[in-house]
């Protein structure tokens, strides 16, 4: 998974019709998509995603965000995938995000941030198992 990482397109971002424009953005900066999928996570999905901020303030509110509306979920890759999209999509809170990154054009709050994007290798791998089996993917 080491040139993979893994990314959604969050509900905020979903609702207000910029899913287009952020593939775009990430196909344009040299990722290719390997899997992808649009669907609704029920609560219990969402909150299995997320187990690991179980314990954070925000975690119930997290996950009634994440499955409020429909997502995209899919495996890019790219050299260096992991750092590089997260230099793509910019800092979790947008108002700290530099100036052309997906969260700083799309987010509107630190919680409601347009995209996820892995922050490590190993978790790539996690998130991409997550949702999608060997089938799903080339
Ligand atoms: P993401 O990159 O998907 O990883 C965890 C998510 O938790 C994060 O993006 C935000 O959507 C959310 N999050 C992180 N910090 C906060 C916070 N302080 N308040 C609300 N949501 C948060």
């Amino acid at each position: 998974m080491s040139n993979r990482t893994f990314t959604m397109i969050k509900p905020d971002a979903t609702s207000k019709g910029h899913t287009g424009a952020i593939l775009d953005q990430m196909i344009k900066a040299g990722f290719s998509v390997k899997a992808m999928k649009w669907i609704q996570l029920s609560e219990a999905q969402a909150g299995a995603f997320y187990a690991v901020h179980k314990e954070r303030p925000f975690y119930g509110e997290l996950v009634e965000f994440m499955c409020s509306g429909p997502i995209v979920a899919a495996i890019l890759e790219k050299e260096n995938a992991v750092a590089d999209f997260r230099t793509l999509i910019g800092a979790t809170n947008f108002k700290d995000a530099a100036e052309g990154t997906i969260r700083k054009k799309y987010a509107t709050s630190i919680g409601e941030n347009a995209v996820h994007g892995s922050d490590s290798d190993e978790n790539a791998k996690i998130e991409a198992d997550f949702f999608f089996s060997g089938l799903e993917r080339f």
